[in-house]
């Protein structure tokens, strides 16, 4: 890893700390902002409970070759997330490839050891990690991280944590800091038990702006990110930090007959912006929050008023330069753009909340629900209730409290995107991207008289009706009124857009056979796949058999791309879809694994007989697995092998790369 001087000197966390008087860092792999949510609370409370000297570090922002020459007294806190199938997180991929992926030793910076093998016996680190127990390789990345680290020399001064985004992500996090905290008050030689909760210490400062200083403001921001970073001069690149507004350019519903159920075909106009892509990539949809849940949370935080007074906002520790979002801007975007106000508040944030509370019975219950975890998942978690429903359901609908500004920042997360498997092939559709989205609302089994809008699926249905002026869409979005103009360009409705490149790749070569799973959306790359093959007949080039497993409930309702598979399919010998219908009237329930027992035969031959490639995408909690035990079987009875041996075979072809998943849950 070759960084030249000038890069070095300014990504030297190791100088920052020194010259910032800091001994904790806490670094953090995040995908999705979870775990840099998680890193800046603890950086936080070792500052404010333990008098620690703390700063929180992106990975990808500074040069993990300096980690030899972290002190020994200070200490290192990884905050690292697993994403997909066991990759980091965008920002700690060279950190990753550096430390782990590497062939050989790393090269660390000063190379001044006493044993070349373990250049880190200096360091002293604690580990968090953020998983998915729905995925096969939960939390692989902080175990071999650690494990890593551990053998370079590193000392582990505590237990390391994982927590289970399928489960209580934030309960398993909850539990493990406390037992951290005490590791760290030992290494550090501070009395744990004199911890201090005195008064909070904010973390940002908030500037309301006169109309005289505004008039003076270069800019305001109103849900833009960041300005674009141009590399080399020339194109801006776009990224998770810098989306692109991309116009919509179609949308359309893909079941019919259904009043209730919504899927869209979306297709995002990319020309000109220098984005590219390849099938079976990802693309990321930024949503907003809907102008109902705005107000509604204004009402109760009494600042309907105030929600187009212009902000700044800035940190109260000098030492640390990054802001949650751009500013100047208005209390209406950061409600709207910046923060994710539908998520339900963390059991942490509504204990926080208690000193607030306007009557005595309101504090009860903040404190009760902010303790107390049954209490906590029946009225929140389980529930699905935002902020501004928790805070109605304690304080009653119509009545306000006022939380100050910068507990809110710091305590709601940030708004995310969505990722969505792209559903076309950039050698059939350079310059758009199609995505395939099914619109979310459920009604939570512990509140069922509540109903749950999915954030980013109704955003992008509301651009649908406001596309195709459809009426009557729930919730409602602003995207025409003044202050939402970024989404409404010259070019219609745009969606701010970043393409994540992913793992998900046909087979280099296109002679070889390819089976795909994926029922419901789960379909959606394989429209890509099947699109880049079509391309290669168009070429000239030999493609292999090309088979697609498809389910859904009934053919008349949800049945994808119904119409189209025919055209696309047409021109590719040996290319066929086989349907699995689950709630057709007339006929017993059927899903792809059960047409997959009746072409056993076939699925052996393209597998096993002609080194084919397997695909699947959808359903990550039962479809997934119930398929690869599927295979199992298939492998037992078609190979002839014993369950030990067709266990080993599968995952063998799922580590030659020839089993995929695109899978969530
Ligand atoms: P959110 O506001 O994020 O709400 C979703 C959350 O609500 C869930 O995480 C869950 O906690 C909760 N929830 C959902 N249903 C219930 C219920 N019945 N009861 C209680 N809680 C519930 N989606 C597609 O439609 N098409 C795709 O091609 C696609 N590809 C994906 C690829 C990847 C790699 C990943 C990770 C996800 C993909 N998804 C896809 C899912 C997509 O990213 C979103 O999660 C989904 O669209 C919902 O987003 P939302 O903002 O509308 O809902
Ligand atoms: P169901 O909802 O009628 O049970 C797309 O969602 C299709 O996947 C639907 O036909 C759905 O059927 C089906 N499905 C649900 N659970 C599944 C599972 N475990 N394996 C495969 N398909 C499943």
């Amino acid at each position: 890893l070759k960084i030249n001087k000038v890069a070095k000197k300014t990504r030297d966390f190791v100088q920052k700390m020194k010259e910032t008087d800091k001994s904790v860092i806490f670094f953090y792999g995040s995908q999705t902002g979870t775990a840099e949510d998680y890193a800046a609370r603890l950086a936080k409370e070792g500052t404010q409970r333990y008098n620690l000297k703390t700063m929180t570090a992106d990975l990808e922002d500074y040069d993990m070759n300096l980690l030899d020459t972290l002190p020994a007294d200070h200490l290192a806190v990884f905050v690292l997330a697993t994403y997909g199938e066991g990759e980091p997180t965008d920002n700690a991929v060279e950190f990753w490839e550096h430390l782990v992926s590497g062939e050989d030793v790393p090269e660390f910076s000063v190379g001044d050891y006493e044993d070349a093998e373990k250049p880190l016996t200096n360091l002293h680190f604690v580990m968090f990690g953020l998983g998915n127990k729905t995925y096969e390789h939960y939390n692989s990345v902080c175990r071999r991280v650690e494990e890593k680290l551990c053998n370079l020399g590193a000392s582990r001064i505590g237990e390391r944590g994982e927590g289970d985004d399928d489960g209580s992500l934030e309960e398993d996090f909850l539990s493990w800091k406390d037992d951290m905290w005490k590791s760290v008050c030992d290494f550090m030689g501070i009395d744990f038990l004199a911890g201090n909760s005195g008064p909070r210490q904010a973390t940002y400062k908030i500037q309301e702006h006169t109309d005289e200083e505004v008039a003076e403001l270069k800019k305001v921001y109103h849900g833009e990110h960041q300005e674009p970073k141009f590399m080399l001069g020339s194109r801006p690149t776009y990224d998770s930090k810098n989306p692109y507004s991309a116009p919509i350019s179609v949308s359309r519903e893909l079941f019919t007959a259904s009043a209730d159920r919504h899927c869209l075909h979306m297709e995002v106009d990319i020309s000109g912006s220098g984005i590219t892509y390849q099938a079976g990539d990802h693309v990321a949809v930024w949503p907003v929050n809907a102008d109902k849940e705005v107000s509604k949370l204004a009402l109760v935080l009494g600042l309907t008023e105030k929600l187009d007074t212009v902000i700044t906002v800035s940190n109260t520790d000098p030492a640390s330069t990054k802001l949650p979002f751009p500013v100047p801007t208005t209390y209406r975007t950061v409600l709207r753009n910046y923060v994710d106000i539908t998520a339900p508040p963390s059991r942490a944030f509504i204990g926080q909340l208690t000193p607030f509370a306007p009557s005595e019975e309101a504090s009860k219950l903040f404190a009760l629900w902010g303790q107390d975890k049954e209490a906590f998942r029946i009225h929140v978690a389980d529930a699905r209730r935002s902020l501004a429903t928790v805070l109605e359901k304690i304080l009653g609908v119509g009545q306000t409290m006022e939380i100050p500004f910068d507990l809110l920042i710091e305590s709601v997360p940030r708004l995310q995107a969505r990722y969505y498997s792209i559903s076309s092939s950039a050698k059939a559709h350079p310059t758009s991207i199609h995505l395939t989205a099914v619109v979310l609302d459920y009604k939570p089994d512990v509140a069922p008289e509540e109903t749950v809008y999915g954030l980013a699926t109704n955003f992008l249905h509301n651009c649908h009706g406001h596309i195709n002026q459809i009426g009557g869409i729930v919730p409602k979005y602003e995207i025409s009124g003044p202050k939402g103009s970024h989404l409404l360009g010259e070019r219609g409705v745009k969606v701010p857009v970043h393409v994540r490149h992913s793992n998900f790749k046909l087979p280099r070569n296109s002679a070889l056979p390819i089976v795909m799973i994926g029922p419901g959306t789960g379909v959606a790359p394989f429209r890509g796949f099947i699109q880049d093959r079509a391309q290669d007949v168009k070429n000239g080039k030999k493609v292999g058999a090309t088979v697609l497993f498809f389910g859904c409930r009934r053919e008349d309702e949800d049945y994808l791309y119904k119409d189209e598979w025919p055209e696309l399919m047409k021109d590719i010998e040996g290319a066929k879809i086989i349907t699995a219908f689950s709630r057709q009237p007339g006929v017993p329930k059927t899903y792809v694994q059960h047409r997959m027992t009746e072409h056993k035969e076939l699925i052996w031959d393209l597998i096993h007989k002609q080194g084919g490639y397997l695909y699947v995408c959808g359903d990550a909690r039962n479809m997934a697995r119930e398929v690869n035990h599927k295979l199992i079987e298939i492998a037992m009875t078609c190979g002839e092998m014993t369950e030990e041996k067709a266990t080993t075979y599968v995952k063998e072809l799922r580590g030659r790369g020839r089993y995929e998943e695109d899978v969530w849950s």
